[in-house]
């Protein structure tokens, strides 16, 4: 028989402003490897198995709830921002709201903040782990740092149990050196949600703390529990800019130290930037200044050369990417290779063994197995058949300046240099396009077209007319002048 679980009911702050960081878009919305800041507390909360999360929202509380649409979690608006405590009551009225009376009876409650997104799901759960077996009716997480200033402080009693939180603004200067942290994260039985009702804004700041709960706590009889971070950077938030790269560099590290153990080779990892969601096979090589992002997924032993910028983009094995290309929303067959300087974008389909050399970009194209295109061209919303060769400079000439047409070339075509292709067309298998062309009528399988304008040589012409230009030419072009001599 498996233990019953209480549920647990997650509320998130994220009503603050982050007046530091000096932005448009709400701190809670910066992007910290590749996601909005707040979502890293809901992915946390719901790898937890949360059953109901409730994100509390007020400075721009729109477009936070815009960006976590998609996201299964409630949202309740803190019109002013009252404090933690005031927070949190938000967040648990509108939870029990939700739920049908007595909904709230024997869950735990957890509160995360919207701003600290090294906080890792494995910490919460020793957590909650903890919390359940001392059958705790309050338990905080807690650090330790030598300098814990501009934190709450924890001041325990003579028996070593947590006596009480004293906010930085409320400490003494003995209080203040206390190291051990209040990091914000709590759990709680029920009563959290009417306990919180009493909670009132007597204090340095005029601000309701949620922190007085543990008071209240205490008053119904219970022991606060703390639960104390290994690694206290996991409460790390951020205040402004310089926090935010912080931030950003810790989770980098943990993200790319997880895929060199996973047998991926970084060179230079300090300046490799892969996002949480990318997907990488084994033997799987990045060179200095790659950048990974969104829906990526690389097979193994691809490469990805120095300074390349993938995006949702599907790389299968053995694909060599090189260095300075940028692909998004393209899929790349086994064993093709791209770049240097390539641009692949959305909804470009290689097929196995495909060669996209330096300056090419393309965009809706399918090219099949073996089609080469080797330098300087643009291939937008075509097919192209099996080992068809694509000549340098060609362009799919896909815009009229008012709509987009679509263009067939089979396999086995030879395009020659510079050949422009005046979409719609369909082009046979097996034909040949002269070099130069400006190709503006379909071309029949096997058939060779040649559309450019006739050679005409005029004899004599430069004789002419540099003999014309005498002067000139004997001041600045003494080679021309000699070659005028001579034909004299
Ligand atoms: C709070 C704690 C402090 C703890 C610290 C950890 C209180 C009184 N103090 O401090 O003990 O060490 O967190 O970082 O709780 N928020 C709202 N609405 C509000 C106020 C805050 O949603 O009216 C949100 C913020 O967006 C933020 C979180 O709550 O995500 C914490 O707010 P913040 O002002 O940073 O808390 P502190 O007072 O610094
Ligand atoms: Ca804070």
């Amino acid at each position: 028989m498996t233990a019953y679980r209480r549920p647990l009911d997650v509320v998130i702050l994220a009503a603050g402003q982050g007046t530091r960081m000096n932005s448009a878009l709400p701190k809670v919305l910066h992007p910290v490897a590749g996601r909005p800041m707040v979502t890293w507390a809901v992915k946390a909360a719901q790898a937890l198995g949360a059953r109901n999360v409730v994100v509390v929202t007020g400075h721009g509380a729109e477009q936070v709830e815009a960006a976590l649409a998609t996201q299964h979690v409630m949202f309740a608006r803190q019109e002013q921002r009252l404090g933690t405590g005031h927070a949190f009551l938000c967040g648990i009225d509108a939870l029990s709201a939700a739920l049908p009376a007595g909904g709230q009876e024997d869950a735990d409650v957890l509160v995360l903040y919207g701003d600290t997104p090294l906080l890792r799901s494995t910490t919460l759960e020793a957590m909650l782990e903890d919390h359940r077996a001392r059958g705790s009716a309050l338990t905080l997480l807690t650090g330790e740092l030598p300098d814990a200033t501009g934190y709450g402080r924890i001041i325990r009693d003579a028996q070593g149990e947590v006596e009480r939180i004293v906010e930085q603004k409320d400490a003494t200067p003995e209080q203040e050196r206390v190291g051990e942290f209040n990091s914000g994260v709590y759990l709680m039985d029920s009563r959290a949600g009417e306990l919180a009702h009493r909670i009132g804004n007597d204090n340095a700041a005029g601000e309701y703390y949620l922190t007085d709960l543990l008071g209240l706590y205490r008053a119904e009889g219970e022991a606060a529990h703390a639960f104390k971070l290994t690694d206290p950077d996991e409460v790390m938030g951020a205040n402004d800019r310089a926090g935010l790269a912080d931030l950003e560099m810790i989770l980098r590290r943990r993200i790319n130290a997880r895929h060199m153990r996973a047998g991926v080779t970084l060179q230079d990892p300090e300046r490799i930037s892969i996002e949480d969601s990318v997907v990488l096979g084994r033997d799987v090589t990045l060179e200095p200044g790659v950048i990974l992002r969104g829906q990526t997924v690389l097979g193994e032993d691809v490469t990805v050369g120095a300074y390349s910028v993938v995006t949702d983009s599907v790389l299968e094995a053995g694909v060599v990417v090189k260095a300075h290309s940028v692909l998004e929303g393209a899929h790349v067959g086994a064993g093709s290779d791209v770049g240097p300087f390539a641009r692949l974008r959305p909804g470009t389909v290689l097929g196995e063994g495909v060669h996209i050399g330096n300056f090419v970009e393309t965009k809706n194209a399918r090219l099949d197995t073996g089609v080469k295109a080797g330098h300087l061209a643009y291939l937008g919303d075509v097919q192209i058949g099996a080992e068809t060769n694509v000549g340098a400079g060609t362009i799919v000439a896909n815009y009229d300046g008012v709509n987009k047409h679509h263009t067939r070339i089979g396999a086995g075509v030879f395009i020659g240099s510079n050949s422009t292709i005046i979409a719609p067309r369909t082009v046979g298998d097996a034909a040949f396009i002269a070099a130069g062309s400006a190709v503006h009528d379909d071309v029949p399988e096997g058939a060779m077209a040649v559309a450019r304008g006739k050679q005409r040589n005029i004899e004599g012409w430069s004789r002419r007319y540099w003999g014309g230009l005498r002067d000139n030419v004997q001041k600045k072009l003494p080679w021309l002048a000699g070659w005028l001599e001579r034909q004299d």
